[in-house]
């Protein structure tokens, strides 16, 4: 399933628990800034993650270059979470907090834990960088006419991680 269809699923299965949550769907069934923050909010929580792997558990010549580059990176998916948890609170949502429902949202597999070599966890975390910057570019032509704000800062965002994908190439060559 393409990260498109899946953010469509959540979005979709979400919605059929509106009753216990904010409401994941216009009536249009199009996908809601809340729905999109909620996502990126969980992706970039697992994000965060496989930086800290990459951080604490890589080995290899490329070590130190990792484990530098890492501390840096985690700290910018950080502010990143707080941004994203605050436009929810914004937009009179509750950002979401338990990992059962961080793990469910996000768009990435937790597929990292089985890599140590310092070089496969940066084409890694090059890659899921990439993932979360196609997803956003997709939020933001969903959300362009009726949350421009949220749109605009998706925008940001997804320069971001565009940003953080071509240094963790880079870093390989
Ligand atoms: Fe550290």
């Amino acid at each position: 399933m393409d990260q498109n269809n899946q953010a469509q699923k959540q979005s979709q299965n979400s919605s059929s628990m509106a009753a216990n949550g904010p409401m994941l769907a216009n009536r249009n069934g199009n996908l809601t800034s809340l729905a999109a923050l909620s996502i990126a909010m969980a992706s970039v929580h697992g994000l965060l993650f496989k930086t800290f792997h990459a951080h604490w558990n890589s080995k290899g010549s490329c070590f130190l270059a990792v484990h530098e580059f890492t501390k840096k990176n985690y700290a910018i998916l950080i502010e990143e979470l707080d941004l994203v948890a605050e436009r929810i609170r914004a937009l009179d949502g509750m950002a979401p907090t338990d990992h059962a429902t961080l793990s469910s949202k996000s768009i990435l597999k937790e597929d990292h834990v089985d890599i140590y070599d310092a070089l496969k966890l940066s084409r890694h975390l090059a890659d899921s960088h990439h993932d979360i910057e196609r997803q956003y570019q997709t939020f933001i032509k969903q959300l362009d006419d009726e949350d421009p704000v949220t749109a605009d800062m998706f925008t940001g965002l997804a320069k971001t991680h565009g940003k953080l994908a071509w240094m963790y190439k880079a870093m390989m060559d």
